[in-house]
């Protein structure tokens, strides 16, 4: 790929041991929710506190795809923020084009690589070096379900399939009660579509068909059948569904006005952040199937210079990483830290179950890196996920046709 800027290091300018205070960041991120919002303001704050300058530059859509388009307008024209949040592959493919600063030095300094789980240490580093820092784990495949309109209709038990989902549905429908919250966006449709396939598909299936983009997988059986799993699941929205944002989705369980958001754990940042109490006035579900789907925010440097912007990204780098920070971020954010050595004693029962429940698809190989959020493959060929999939919940395309359109176009892309 082409370089687009001439490789610079400021590893040699890093301090040593904690960084030290001051320094200026230009922080271009997509948390404008009311969970997002208060979590990127433990950040701020913190950044702030060691007398450092923050520039905030929040844009909003969830999903971050309207953020990316205004990081490429920015970088294309000369002036890349600091630090911005991005993720994945996203991070290789702006160190290939030598857009990014690393921060090598204060991560030796303060030995990254012994305190996080090696599948996100090696997403944040290009050509051994770390360029970005990693602030947390999300789990993709959750539910949200309101505990008093699933007692309103005698649901006792919590789907483990998605036949018994539809059961579900179909009971909540009978008693008058929507059974799903659902935004109409993209990156949402795809959320759900990836927990889908990890549910009828498992582990090795997902993997193959959307983190390898095998042809033989993608024009499976199981993938007809997963498109037939999201076609029932648009039975189930209310008709207000398209354009709706994920947080307001997440308002429609709180205020009882449906039972179940299928999204990821930032979904819970927002009942936390309207005082809501898991266990007592929402559920936290995995999606029906075995597995552990990732998603991990992450802050990368770019290419900035000047004495100032370089100490803020060190500063901000080290802070990132403090286990105070990663505990107070997570806390409101609805993540679990991404360090493997903060305690979670403080953490509620929704982040003590993701935890184990990563521990145990770490050892049974069962963890998957998000499709949708961009863990798992370039940005060009989720796009064309996202495109089909959101055509074909928004038509009345049948699941044959959308299996063929998906892997003709997945391999014309690649
Ligand atoms: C990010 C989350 C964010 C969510 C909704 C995801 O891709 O990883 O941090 O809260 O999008 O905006």
């Amino acid at each position: 790929m082409r370089k687009m800027f001439a490789p610079v290091t400021i590893a040699a300018l890093a301090v040593s041991g904690a960084a030290r205070a001051e320094g200026t960041v230009e922080v271009l991120h997509w948390w404008t929710s009311g969970g997002e919002a208060k979590a990127v303001g433990e950040l701020k704050s913190a950044f702030e506190a060691q007398g450092g300058t923050w520039i905030d530059s929040p844009i909003a859509g969830g999903g971050g795809d309207a953020a990316m388009t205004a990081l490429r307008a920015r970088v294309v024209a000369g002036n890349p923020p600091t630090a911005v949040q991005l993720k994945g592959p996203g991070i290789q493919e702006w160190a290939e084009q030598g857009a990014l600063n690393d921060v090598q030095g204060v991560a030796e300094s303060e030995n990254w690589d012994s305190v996080l789980p090696p599948v996100l240490a090696s997403i944040m580093k290009y050509d051994g070096k770390y360029v970005a820092a990693p602030v947390n784990i999300h789990r993709v495949d959750w539910m949200w379900a309101n505990p008093k309109l699933l007692a309103d209709a005698g649901i006792e038990t919590m789907p483990t399939t998605w036949d018994e989902f539809n059961a579900v549905a179909d009971k909540l429908m009978e008693a008058g009660i929507t059974p799903l919250a659902h935004g109409g966006q993209p990156w949402q449709d795809a959320t759900v579509f990836e927990d889908v396939v990890l549910g009828i598909g498992g582990a090795e299936f997902y993997r193959k068909a959307l983190v390898e983009l095998d042809q033989e997988a993608l024009t499976s059986d199981t993938m007809v059948a997963s498109f037939d799993q999201l076609r029932k699941l648009r039975g189930y929205v209310d008709p207000n569904f398209p354009g709706r944002d994920w947080n307001l989705a997440t308002a429609m369980v709180m205020r009882g006005e449906a039972a179940f958001q299928i999204m990821g754990d930032w979904a819970k940042g927002e009942f936390l952040a309207a005082g809501k109490v898991p266990g007592e006035d929402f559920l936290c579900i995995p999606t029906p199937g075995n597995g552990f789907v990732l998603n991990s925010d992450s802050f990368t440097f770019f290419k900035v210079s000047g004495e100032e912007n370089l100490k803020g990204q060190q500063v901000l780098a080290s802070l990132i990483m403090s286990p105070d920070f990663q505990k107070t971020f997570n806390l409101a954010k609805g993540s679990i830290p991404a360090r493997t050595d903060v305690p979670l004693d403080e953490f509620d029962m929704c982040a003590k179950k993701s935890h184990e429940d990563l521990l145990a698809a770490i050892e049974n190989d069962t963890l998957v890196p998000s499709m949708a959020h961009e863990m798992a493959i370039p940005r060009s060929v989720r796009g064309e996920f996202l495109d089909l999939v959101t055509e074909f919940f928004n038509s009345d395309m049948d699941s044959a046709t959308a299996v063929k359109r998906l892997s003709d176009a997945v391999a014309r892309a690649q």
